[in-house]
């Protein structure tokens, strides 16, 4: 096992360039599975989350050709089955299961259990596919489901989910018949996989808004996409910038998606610009406290919550952070407070008291956000904090030492 070492206290200058989205990245690999003949996508990102969707894609007969970009051919496709093996690495696989009935028609795909950041069903998943006719049983810690055709349904979501979202949106655009999903996820990831279905022939509408409409079709081709920039790893630079009180330009992006991030970080006291598709991030002392309270897009996203939660702990004040998507999405809190951060746990709740200085020290990352949090702790704490644990951070952000180590962070990973 490895960890990263990072000495605190530089103040990060420089640019940056962001990878290709994981979360877009993710359900546009398994759309591949609807569609005839070869897809090329481009500015995939080099994570360990994408190594096990090429994983899983591969084990059930699907051709991959790695180089500049990723070429998927399912035309051999020959396997239904995605097995906990996989999915327990990576609760994302369940992204399979829709695809997978609608070419097919029939998936065996393993039930994630609870992980690090909460229960996470996949009820919605399931009522959905149910209402388009599949028949779904849960045998054996696996989802068997079955349609001889699904047939499109209106289908009202009592959260909005995002991998829900596009698991139905993929097994509506070859089901018989008009689909509507209602209270969908407007995330980002799902309009580009929207846009993407949309290249290889599926017909659908109001991607962006509460509810998308998809006509069936009878088959897909396959297509050529450079998927979009990460808005996650774009905010955790920005973050980066913020509590080193430094300058970065992060290139390679796109503002737009990220409104509810800039508006909190400015609130903080940062200066942001944006010029030639980059965002230029400063920092500036004293860092303001801000309240946050993590929402479905365009509200302020979880994935940044804990990253934002490290800045806080050096705020002048309080700041109340509330995390109201996942029920158990602050194991990073008890690290914090490790290395000298004053936080309390009220329920959904955290109260963050900004303090002057955090002192390095060991801590263990327990999740990908939380690790992200712990680097940017750990590039503004004084001395030395050594994080363990850090494959989780593999999952999410690319070569992220180098890119650090590259703005004048004094980080290294070495073998434990
Ligand atoms: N939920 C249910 N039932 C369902 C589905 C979801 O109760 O069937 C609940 C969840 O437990 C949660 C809420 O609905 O409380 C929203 O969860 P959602 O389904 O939107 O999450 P997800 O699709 O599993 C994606 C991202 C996550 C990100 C969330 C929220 C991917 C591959 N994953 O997960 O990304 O946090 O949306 O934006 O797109 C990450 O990248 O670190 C990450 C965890």
């Amino acid at each position: 096992m490895e960890k990263i070492i990072i000495k605190g206290e530089k103040r990060l200058k420089g640019e940056v360039e962001i990878s290709g989205s994981k979360n877009a990245a993710l359900p546009i690999l398994t759309a591949s599975i609807l569609t005839q003949g070869w897809n090329t996508f481009s500015n995939v990102p080099a994570l360990r989350d994408i190594e096990t969707i090429k994983k899983l894609l591969k084990g059930i007969g699907i051709k991959i050709e790695e180089g500049e970009s990723v070429k998927i051919n399912a035309d051999g496709l020959n396997n239904y089955e995605a097995s906990y093996d996989l999915v327990k690495t990576m609760r994302a696989s369940v992204l399979v299961l829709g695809p997978l009935l609608a070419r097919l028609k029939r998936a065996r795909v393993s039930l994630p259990g609870g992980c690090a950041i909460g229960a996470r069903p996949i009820n919605l998943h399931l009522n959905g596919l149910a209402k388009m006719g599949a028949k779904i049983e849960l045998k054996h810690g696996y989802v068997e489901a079955k349609a001889k055709k699904l047939k499109g349904a209106p289908i009202f979501f009592e959260i909005p989910t995002v991998t829900g979202t596009e698991n139905l949106m993929m097994a509506a655009t070859l089901a018989e018949g008009v689909t509507t999903l209602e209270n969908a996820a407007r995330e980002p990831e799902v309009i580009e996989l929207a846009s993407v279905l949309k290249k290889m022939g599926a017909n659908i509408k109001g991607e962006g808004t509460e509810i998308i409409t998809i006509e069936g079709v009878k088959e897909l081709k396959s297509t050529d996409h450079t998927i979009i920039p990460d808005r996650i790893e774009a905010g955790t630079f920005m973050t980066a910038a913020g509590i080193t009180g430094g300058n970065i330009k992060i290139k390679n992006c796109n503002i737009n998606l990220l409104d509810s991030v800039t508006r909190k970080l400015e609130e903080a006291g940062m200066e942001i610009s944006y010029k030639d598709n980059g965002i230029i991030a400063k920092g500036n002392r004293p860092i303001r406290s801000v309240d946050i309270k993590t929402l479905p897009y365009p509200g302020f996203p979880t994935d940044m919550q804990a990253q934002m939660m490290a800045f806080m702990c050096f705020a002048n004040g309080t700041s109340v952070i509330s995390e109201t998507i996942f029920e158990n999405r602050f194991m990073h809190v008890s690290e914090l407070r490790r290395i000298g951060a004053d936080i309390r746990i009220e329920g959904h709740n955290a109260i963050v008291k900004g303090v002057p200085d955090l002192s390095g020290a060991p801590v263990m990352a327990t999740d990908l956000r939380a690790s992200a949090c712990l680097i940017l702790a750990g590039l503004a704490a004084k001395g030395k904090t050594e994080i363990s644990r850090v494959y989780h951070i593999d999952r999410g952000y690319e070569r992220i030492v180098e890119k650090l180590s590259k703005l004048g962070a004094d980080i290294k990973r070495v073998a434990d």
